[in-house]
């Protein structure tokens, strides 16, 4: 029996040491968004990761396993998000302990298991355990009668869905048999399989499925071997030991509810009961969901964080209003389980950061959808609430629906939850919709085929660009083929053994060439990617000479390629490393793209860098690059990799074993180090990469950005390329590097004012520019334009005018542009062409003409521009 005051600690350690000791497999809990299977959002028991295993999809790697997995129950066919709170045993995030047979084990065993270690390794009292069976299967009831010594009271025929489980609409699924415990009388509820069984009274502990079939469009199939699933919940478990009867009363819980009593300064008690209940099981969800990468969102899981954070937040409010203490919480539950689930070490800040913005952004709706159901509430006519405020106040400001009723009861109003639940359904459509990915993940069949077919294929490129291996599988025209001839084109070939790396973790695939043993080319090979199993799949075009199964080639990487790719991925690590010191500890890795000409890194965060903390992370990651530093590549254990600082990426299920790439720094300010988790191909010292430069910084959704960087090589290029228009510019203006700026300034202002007097043609016209001499008027005006565009003006000013002659010029930089005319009435009196030679004679000029009405002419630069008015009035012939 344990005894202990962590005892949920002590209870995954038992069921692990006695499954362990029955010849089964540790197997660690695989995330909550399950890998590729888009028919699930979240994972929400402990077979979910070995989903293909029982289907036969994939061969089992193990006979008989034990696991203790992540659950999340709030979503799609198990979702318990509204009961919780409100009962003792449910919970959106909890723990399952399961131990599985693949073709190893079925019922007999499996109920020997069960009751072993129920009434052995945890002595429960026989005597309040209850089994139940589905009815149809008679055998499951006649071997717990002969180990248990049951009476039929015992156990339970029970005819519906309870005892046939199924994962969901479609999956593996078989009868199941379920092991309760009594609570005692005091408690309401009754047997399993009575009209009462909802009471607190009988808990389910454990689930043990008899996998049988599989559920396939409306139909059951058989597996190909019968299994076992079992699942017992860790929290219900802990309760029972605990001798308590609420799953709130153990140590799973209790540490948090000191902590909301620190962070609100209210103290628990029974009006606010539920509420405390609420935050603690929310946010154990919400920091396991957050510790995976997951950000609130309207759409898919997101939008299903998005809920939980908010139904936890009105339940703050209802305790404290106005306080945001939901990030608060993070850190305990990070202390509390960082021992087993060690990915929330590095999480911790990440969340906390996010969590705490999406606290804040809430608060404000929550503020105002709180008034709008007081204001709705004093408005009220009768004792019944619009189910449709409800739904506005659900779907506007995010209020879930439980909270508003519970707020409404306490008022003693009533709401109609059918009529309220008819407009959710209307409306589910729309977050139907937009859960995608379920087409493009259909594999082709010839790929699905080569799963089962093909070995893994060994990657011998983290130390060779060339390699002779053997040719395993040739697909061409979506068949597999003993042998090509020459020419044969869109080929994809697998080998036992491959020096190319194949598209992973953000890093493309390498290209190159085919050789034969002669080293004959014989095609180029475009890509490289790889399917579960690592089986490395080469994309080739066309080839020049035969290829037949079992041969040996040589594969040629395209080095030049490669080294830029791995000098990108180096720098990429370099980079994120830099953002984290530069921006903050919650910076986290949302994904990547590293080729050859560029990297792209898109991280959490909610501002752009700006321009002083682009400059200090390029400069973190050059000092880092011209340090030289030395990159270590080493295998190990995952758990020690996180614990000795290693970076890893949330949300991404590890090995066992992990291969960790670092490059530190022995100084510690001005340069940085940098170790991850990574299986991509890198640098030997940062040297190689050259150079760094970001070129782009953007945002791509809510709360994540973009960074785009080059080096190197193309980093060169690129500055040569700047570098060239630069020179080009300067030609244009004839300027030199340090007076550029002024000409470009200068050519600005002058193009703006150009523009300006463009657009206002009138303003050329100013009466005081007139000079009178008795009866004869002459304009005379210096104008800021285009020399081209004095004819024009000077057209403008005479309708201005009337009669007259006008002298208009324009200087431009060491010239003059002059322009005379002379009105209709007066061109028999007075000649522009002669005007103008006077004028340009006086400047020291020569040259123009024109017509007796309009000249044009221009001259070098002098000052006596300032003069011509004075020069026309005293030589004018009148
Ligand atoms: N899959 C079953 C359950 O979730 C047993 O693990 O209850």
């Amino acid at each position: 029996m344990i005894k202990s005051s962590n005892i949920s600690y002590k209870i995954r350690q038992v069921f692990f040491d006695f499954f362990q000791k029955n010849s089964h497999k540790v197997v660690s809990s695989s995330n909550l968004v399950p890998k590729d299977d888009p028919t699930l959002l979240f994972t929400n028991a402990g077979m979910v990761q070995f989903k293909s295993w029982f289907t036969g999809e994939d061969s089992p790697k193990y006979k008989n396993v034990v696991s203790i997995q992540k659950c999340l129950r709030a979503g799609g066919k198990h979702n318990d998000l509204e009961n919780v709170g409100f009962t003792s045993r449910h919970h959106t995030f909890f723990e399952m302990l399961g131990n599985f047979s693949f073709g190893g084990y079925f019922k007999e065993q499996a109920i020997i298991y069960a009751w072993d270690f129920l009434s052995k390794e945890l002595s429960l009292d026989k005597k309040k355990l209850i089994i139940t069976v589905y009815n149809k299967d008679l055998d499951s009831q006649k071997i717990w009668k002969k180990i248990t010594g049951f009476t039929d009271n015992q156990i339970l025929k029970i005819s519906s869905d309870d005892n046939f489980w199924s994962m969901g609409d479609i999956g593996p699924c078989g009868p199941c048999s379920e092991i309760f415990y009594d609570n005692g009388e005091k408690l309401s509820g009754s047997l399993p399989g009575s009209k009462n069984q909802d009471g607190e009274r009988f808990v389910e502990i454990w689930n043990l499925v008899f996998m049988e079939y599989e559920k396939k469009n409306g139909k059951l199939i058989q597996l190909p071997v019968q299994c076992v699933d079992t699942g017992m919940g860790l929290e219900r478990i802990t309760a029972v030991l605990s001798k308590k009867t609420n799953n709130f009363d153990t140590d799973l819980f209790n540490y948090l509810f000191s902590q909301i009593e620190k962070t609100t300064g209210v103290r628990k008690n029974q009006k606010i009961l539920s509420s405390f209940r609420i935050i603690s099981d929310h946010i154990r969800a919400i920091t396991f969901l957050m510790s995976e990468g997951i950000l609130p969102s309207n759409e898919g899981r997101g939008y299903v964080l998005r809920r939980i954070i908010r139904r936890a937040l009105m339940h703050v409010y209802k305790i404290s209003p106005g306080k945001l203490i939901l990030n608060q919480l993070v850190k305990s539950i990070s202390e509390k389980y960082s021992e087993v689930y060690y990915e929330l070490l590095k999480s911790s800040s990440f969340i906390e950061k996010n969590l705490e913005n999406e606290e804040r952004k809430f608060s404000e709706t929550l503020e105002i959808g709180m008034n709008l159901l007081n204001e709705e509430i004093i408005r009220l006519k009768g004792k019944s609430f619009s189910p449709d405020i409800a739904f506005k106040l659900y779907d506007t400001f995010g209020f879930p629906v439980d909270m508003t009723k519970s707020i409404l009861s306490e008022k003693n109003i009533f709401l109609d939850l059918k009529a309220y639940e008819k407009i959710v359904l209307e409306n589910k459509q729309k977050q139907k919709d937009s859960w995608v990915g379920v087409n493009n993940l259909q594999e082709k069949k010839i790929l699905l085929d080569l799963k089962s077919s093909a070995k893994k294929t060994s990657f011998m490129g983290y130390k060779f660009t060339s390699y002779k291996s053997k040719l395993k599988c040739i697909i061409s025209d979506n068949s597999e083929k003993k042998s090509v001839p020459p020419n044969s084109g869109n080929l994809i070939l697998v080998f036992d053994s491959t020096p190319f790396y194949a598209e992973s973790g953000g890093q493309v695939g390498d290209s190159g060439v085919l050789k034969s043993v002669e080293d004959k080319i014989i095609c180029k090979i475009l890509n490289t990617k790889k399917i579960d199993g690592d089986i490395f799949l080469h994309f080739c075009d066309q080839t020049n000479l035969s290829l037949g199964l079992g041969k040996d080639y040589i594969l040629e990487v395209n080095t030049g390629r490669r080294e830029k790719i791995r000098n990108n991925h180096s720098a990429t690590h370099l980079l994120h490393e830099s953002l984290r010191q530069v921006v903050g500890e919650h910076v986290s890795q949302k994904g990547s793209l590293v080729n050859e000409r560029k990297l792209r890194f898109d991280y959490t965060s909610n501002q752009a860098l700006s321009e002083d903390q682009i400059f200090q992370v390029e400069d973190l990651v050059n000092n880092s690059i011209r340090s030289n530093l030395k990159t270590e590549i080493k295998i190990m254990p995952v758990k020690k990799a996180i614990e000795s600082g290693a970076i890893a990426l949330f949300g991404e299920k590890y090995p066992e074993k992990v291969r960790v790439v670092s490059m530190v720094s022995p100084r510690k300010s001005k340069i940085i180090s940098s170790t991850e988790l990574c299986g991509g191909t890198h640098v030997q010292n940062t040297g190689q990469i050259g150079f760094f430069k970001i070129l782009a910084d953007f945002s791509i959704s809510s709360g994540v950005r973009r960074v785009e960087a080059i080096t190197g090589k193309e980093l060169e290029k690129y500055i040569n390329k700047k570098l060239e228009i630069l020179t080009k510019v300067k030609n244009i203006f004839k300027a030199t590097d340090d007076n550029l700026l002024e000409c470009i300034t200068t050519f600005k202002n002058e193009h703006a004012s150009l523009k300006k007097n463009k657009n206002k043609p009138n303003q050329v016209f100013l009466k005081e520019k007139i000079v009178k001499l008795k009866d004869l008027e002459i304009y005379c005006h210096e104008l800021s334009c285009s020399p081209k565009e004095l004819k024009n003006y000077s057209d403008t000013i005479k309708k201005s005018l009337g009669s007259g002659i006008i002298i208009i010029f324009v200087r431009q930089k060491e010239k003059i542009s002059i322009v005379v005319s002379v009105t209709e009435d007066l061109e028999k009196k007075y000649n522009s062409v002669k005007i103008l030679k006077d004028i340009l004679s006086f400047l020291g000029g020569s040259g123009g003409g024109g017509r007796n009405d309009l000249a044009q002419g221009g001259a070098k630069y002098s000052k006596k521009v300032n003069e011509i008015e004075n020069f026309i009035k005293k030589s004018i012939n009148y």
